[in-house]
């Protein structure tokens, strides 16, 4: 069996070393030791101003839309998980949905324009897979009319545009830290802010808006983590150059070996590294990858339709917008295993799946 993920697990004994520190300090949660000690390292880490760990990367984009005041309309992708809809729909606003760019599958920054409102509050863009989006293009937007800016970088961990974090963009990136990202804490999510004011009132936020002994500053809720799941979080961070060379390397291998294929990949940005949070592959028809998953299910491999379906025809709550890329994207993409535990030989099995079922295809259609 070959799962499409699975969570990192160090060796147990790091894990309960930090056990033993909270079994003496006697402190849970509510911003406890580990909790600081880890912010302190993952801002050193990620090379950006300042951090706050949370829940995870929901609550962390709730967080966000609360904090900035955004009422009206928000512009955002439908090509994301739900979380990144949800968010806006819980906190009251309206998700509009611009269609996304076929190389990169970030929301089209040329397309953002002629969705703008004088309903409009802000822009949500989610940088697909850790592909940073055209970031020069949305400030740009967002300046010209006046608008706030989040990312919800959920699967950007580590990733770098232009010499810096791509969590120092925007007004507020968000990340998620659950187990089966890149780098995880069980459960977990960052909120990035680069501006002081914000990050205190998101500080407050994460603690019911208490800023004081008896003193509320904002409208909070509880967005802390527990001083366990900050240990899995500093235990993880000292494998995490292992765990992205591990990564990394399996992706080399899925390139080489796919490089012959007909599979589109998704076009990454000019300026950025690859994380390898994820190896999407883009058949020509959904055909294609039904076959494909189908042959994959029968050796007791996993894949991961991901993101599909579209959340601009998926949400109950939501009335369906077509989106031609979008549409056409979700319908082909497929998500092939990639995890620190996978083997290089694990890929080659994968890979010759679905060059048998290419093969099949093209039989098919000739
Ligand atoms: C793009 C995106 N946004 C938000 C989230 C939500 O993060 P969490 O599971 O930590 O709440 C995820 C989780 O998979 C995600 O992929």
């Amino acid at each position: 069996m070959i799962p499409v993920t699975k969570p990192f697990l160090p060796p147990q004994e790091e894990y309960q070393a930090y056990l033993n520190e909270i079994w003496s300090s006697g402190w849970l949660t509510n911003m406890g030791p580990l909790s600081v000690e880890l912010e302190q390292k993952l801002t050193a880490h990620l090379r950006v101003p300042q951090l706050l760990y949370v829940t995870n990367g929901t609550v962390a984009l709730q967080m966000a839309i609360k904090a900035l005041d955004l009422k009206g309309e928000i512009i955002t992708t439908p090509f994301s998980f739900v979380a990144t809809t949800s968010s806006i729909v819980w906190e009251g606003c309206t998700p509009v949905f611009v269609d996304i760019d076929s190389d990169s599958l970030n929301i089209d920054a040329g397309k953002i324009e002629a969705a703008i409102t004088e309903k409009t509050t802000a822009i949500l863009a989610t940088h697909v897979y850790g592909n940073p989006c055209d970031v020069l293009a949305i400030d740009a937007i967002a300046k010209k009319h006046n608008l706030k800016v989040i990312y919800d970088a959920a699967h950007a961990f580590g990733v770098e545009v232009y010499g810096k974090s791509i969590f120092e963009y925007g007004d507020i990136s968000t990340c998620s830290l659950h187990a089966t990202k890149l780098y995880h804490s069980i459960e977990g999510g960052l909120i990035i802010a680069g501006n002081a004011e914000l990050h205190q009132k998101l500080r407050y936020i994460r603690n019911f808006g208490i800023s004081g002994f008896y003193e509320f500053a904002e409208l909070g809720i509880n967005g802390k983590n527990s001083e366990f799941h900050a240990a899995m979080g500093l235990v993880n961070l000292n494998h995490i150059a292992a765990i992205s060379e591990k990564r990394k390397a399996l992706v080399k291998k899925y390139d080489e070996l796919l490089k012959e294929t007909r599979l589109q990949r998704p076009v990454w940005h000019q300026d950025s590294e690859n994380n390898a949070a994820y190896y999407p592959v883009i058949f020509e028809t959904e055909e294609a990858l039904l076959q494909a998953e189908e042959t994959f299910k029968q050796n007791q491999i996993g894949t991961r339709r991901y993101f599909y379906p579209s959340l601009a025809t998926a949400l109950p709550y939501l009335d369906p917008t077509e989106m031609e890329i979008t549409d056409s994207i979700s319908k082909r993409v497929l998500c092939l295993p990639l995890y620190y535990d996978l083997e290089i030989e694990d890929v080659n099995v994968v890979c010759g799946i679905l060059k048998l079922n290419n093969q099949i295809q093209t039989i098919k259609h000739s």
